[in-house]
């Protein structure tokens, strides 16, 4: 598929008001993406685990209007929160025409994670991908032509991916894949699929602890990261080296072969910090506690046999992926071991999830006074 299958067929009518809710979780990147070109294009194919309990909650009340031009109202937990709104803007100028009716309302965007604010937890995934539904399910309840729910999820993502690369794999699960790669059929740049293979079991409700290590914003945003890549002098055998790494997960995500799982995704997480640390400017996102705990992970394997491992986002925090099995024992651990690392003692116990969903259908509104 091409952008232009994402383009509306006819134009489209809304109520003059109305409202809708949807869910979004957030993903965990097994192979990672870093590094863009063109319109959030991606430079190498990546594959996440999506997360279930991690998600935001986005209510959008659209309302007609007469001027042209986007115009939209955020608030975040019930607060005005003008800070967004240029990200917003600048979002459906992205896909203004993809869904050109976006210019004729005026648009609420009331928005809640069920992570807390200041975790050092991305909401741009989430929230992104939770607004890119909302838009295509008012295509769908009133568009002439819809479209079959596979190409609406597909739409959905394309939109979320505008907003923000790693968004484009929050809309299905558990298992998404985002780039185009010759081994799996289906993949594309454009917008993340679920993951065409067969799951072995092992990996069924597969656990994510996340482990707070710092709940401050970046130091280094993400789109700067991105850009460095341009002038890196690893970039080519960093996009090449993916593109195996998805190969052999694929491998092991079939074949339930934690281990070759493990050696994976840890050095996966390891090479998107070690590319931070050697471009210019270099920079370093881990802290003290990272490392802490990252060496205790592999105290605990050693002595213990346990099967989990870490994986590691643009940022301290440490994800601690598990076998449902291990759930139990890899949680009491946490509370005696690790805590000790985190910020107020704070981690967050996920799982895999099965991506976003609308949780309350589009309904007209009488019109405001
Ligand atoms: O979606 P962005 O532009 O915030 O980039 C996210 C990149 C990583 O989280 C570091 C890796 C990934 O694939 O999610």
């Amino acid at each position: 598929m091409t952008e232009t299958a994402f383009l509306p067929q006819a134009p489209i009518e809304l109520p003059e008001r109305g409202q809708l809710a949807c869910q979004s979780p957030s993903n965990i990147a097994l192979v990672k993406y870093w590094g863009k070109h063109g319109d959030q294009l991606p430079c190498n194919t990546s594959i996440s685990f999506t997360l279930s309990h991690c998600h935001t909650q986005t209510r959008l009340i659209f309302e007609k209007k007469k001027e042209a031009g986007f115009s939209v109202e955020v608030w975040l937990a019930g607060e005005r929160t003008p800070d967004f709104e240029p990200k917003i803007l600048q979002f459906f100028n992205r896909i203004g025409a993809y869904v050109p009716f976006v210019e004729s309302y005026h648009f609420r965007v009331e928005t809640e994670n069920s992570f807390p604010h200041s975790s050092g937890i991305a909401s741009s995934a989430s929230g992104m991908s939770a607004l890119a539904l909302a838009l295509v399910a008012l295509e769908q309840k009133y568009g002439l032509a819809p479209l079959s729910e596979e190409v609406a999820t597909r739409k959905a993502s394309f939109l979320a991916r505008l907003g923000s690369g790693s968004a484009s794999r929050s809309l299905s699960g558990p298992v998404v894949v985002w780039g185009e790669h010759a081994q799996i059929s289906g993949s594309s740049d454009l917008y993340g699929i679920p993951w065409p293979g067969k799951l072995h079991p092992v990996f069924e409700n597969y656990g994510d602890t996340i482990l707070i290590v710092d709940a401050g914003p970046k130091t280094v945003s993400s789109s700067a990261g991105h850009d460095l890549m341009h002038n890196h002098p690893f970039a080519a055998q960093r996009f090449e080296q993916a593109q195996q790494q998805a190969d052999r997960l694929q491998t092991a995500l079939e074949q339930g072969d934690v281990a070759r799982f493990i050696e994976i995704v840890e050095l996966e997480a390891l090479t998107l910090h070690a590319i931070m640390m050697t471009s210019q400017p270099y920079y370093l996102l881990m802290r003290p506690a990272t490392l802490q705990i990252i060496q205790a992970v592999w105290q605990f394997r050693r002595e213990t046999g346990s099967r989990v491992c870490f994986t590691l986002d643009a940022g301290a925090n440490v994800h601690l992926l598990y076998p449902s099995s291990e759930r139990e024992t890899v949680t009491s651990w946490i509370q005696q071991v690790l805590s000790v690392y985190c910020e107020n003692g704070q981690y967050i116990t996920d799982q895999l999830g099965s991506g976003a969903v609308i949780t309350e259908p589009v309904r007209e509104l009488p019109i405001a006074q």
